[in-house]
């Protein structure tokens, strides 16, 4: 049976991961700085690493760590390297050293700027949080790791909301909201981004893929097409710029991506994003 050991179990995507890898035929060993899980301790630290490692024999590493505040990230650039580059380097120390372990490299669509969509090649980090993520890719890729690019949405845990569960909770309260029309992503739901998670520690492909849906829609846009189909109230809802937001950070403009070369590599279709809206349910 194949050991996947999932790094950063606990966070948004770690929590669906592991959900769902856990019903498949895997054997999954969970870490993160929680002690709930099977290895607690911080990838920043080498020898922690190096015993997890050592201990779990995994066949596949699917690496979720990173601190993902992209404001924090701005105005705390060492710790944002740190975070998202030497805890990947780390791993990549033991992955090199045990070429029978493979490397799964969670990446980001905030890798790209100006318009798009977006080829793998076209790379632009516009912030230091996406400038680390693209080193952290780098760093993955020179063991042979397979980065896979992404952004997503579905429902978040007791203590991290998403961006959809946000929009749901605002949307619900007729709470003001300010929507960004100025920005486009090509984001997958958590449902479908798990499964495709699957193919790639199923099927070995190195390089970088870009993992998202087809069809993206700006922000705003995604906001009203969740509204209108869990039939949300918009009323309090503005139209916004991300300049008019004054965020620390300057987000990309366009963050859709061209995601064909995932499709060939691993032999399936992605959705259209106005299917993936769909898959959202309403909260209990
Ligand atoms: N969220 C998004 O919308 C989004 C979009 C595109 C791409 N991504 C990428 O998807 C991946 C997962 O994102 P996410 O939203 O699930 O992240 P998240 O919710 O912030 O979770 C991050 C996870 O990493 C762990 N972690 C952070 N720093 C660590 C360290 N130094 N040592 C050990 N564990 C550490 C956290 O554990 P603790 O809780 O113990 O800190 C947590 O389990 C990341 O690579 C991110 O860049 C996310």
């Amino acid at each position: 049976m194949t050991t996947v050991l999932v790094t950063g179990a606990t966070g948004l995507l770690g929590h669906a991961l592991c959900g769902y890898l856990a019903t498949r035929q895997f054997s999954l060993l969970r870490q993160s700085r929680d002690s709930a899980t099977d290895f607690c301790g911080d990838l920043r630290d080498r020898e922690f690493v190096g015993r997890m490692v050592e201990k779990s024999s995994p066949n596949v590493i699917v690496n979720l760590v990173a601190l993902t505040n992209v404001d924090y990230c701005e105005q705390h650039p060492k710790e944002a390297f740190e975070g998202n580059v030497t805890t990947a380097a780390n791993l990549v120390a033991f992955v090199t050293e045990h070429p029978d372990v493979r490397m799964i490299q969670i990446s980001t669509d905030q890798v790209y700027d100006g318009p798009g969509p977006h080829g793998e090649a076209d790379v632009a980090p516009c912030n230091l949080y996406a400038y680390s993520k693209y080193c952290a890719e780098q760093v993955a890729l020179s063991a042979g790791a397979t980065v896979l690019r992404t952004n997503f949405f579905g429902p978040g845990t007791q203590s991290q909301k998403s961006f959809s569960d946000w929009l749901i909770e605002r949307f619900s309260k007729k709470a003001p909201l300010q929507l960004v029309t100025d920005v486009l992503f090509s984001p997958l739901h958590l449902h479908t981004l798990v499964r495709m998670i699957e193919r790639a520690i199923l099927a070995p492909a190195t390089g970088v893929f870009n993992l998202g849906s087809h069809n993206g829609l700006s922000k705003r846009n995604f906001a009203h097409a969740l509204a209108r189909h869990l039939e949300l109230n918009t009323d309090a809802a503005k139209d916004a710029t991300s300049a008019e937001l004054g965020l620390a950070a300057r987000r990309p403009g366009d963050m859709r991506m061209i995601v064909t070369r995932f499709e060939d590599a691993f032999n399936t279709l992605l959705p259209e994003l106005s299917n993936e809206i769909t898959l959202l349910e309403r909260p209990a």
